[in-house]
């Protein structure tokens, strides 16, 4: 009987490493978000999303250094926005 509970904690034990393996990879997803999926969720939080053909690169360059402030984003996120909206336009 008690290799049985023995048993069990140890599939117990087994799960929860399966899960918080599983969650680990939602993360990097986050991560490996491209520049046009930031630019969709984040630009269009405040106002009309705006078009990459609206501005050239210099221009783009300095909105998203401006943006970034106000929306809260990391170095790397506001680079592939950029990059993003600058490949776009
Ligand atoms: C927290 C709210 C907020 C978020 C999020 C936001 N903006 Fe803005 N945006 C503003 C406000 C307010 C203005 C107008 C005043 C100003 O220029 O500061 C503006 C103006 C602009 C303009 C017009 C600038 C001009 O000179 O006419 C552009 C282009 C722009 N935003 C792009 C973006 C991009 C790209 C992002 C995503 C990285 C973004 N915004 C995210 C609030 C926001």
């Amino acid at each position: 009987m008690k290799k049985i509970i023995y048993f069990l904690l140890f599939l117990g034990f087994v799960g929860t490493s399966i899960f918080s393996i599983s969650s680990c990879k939602t993360s990097a997803a986050v991560k490996e978000k491209t520049g046009a999926v930031l630019w969709s969720e984040n630009c269009s939080r405040c106002h009309y999303s705006p078009d990459p053909e609206d501005y050239n690169d210099a221009q783009w360059e300095v909105i998203v250094m401006h943006m970034r402030v106000r929306t809260g984003l990391t170095e790397e996120e506001s680079q592939k926005i950029t990059k993003f909206l600058q490949d776009s336009n």
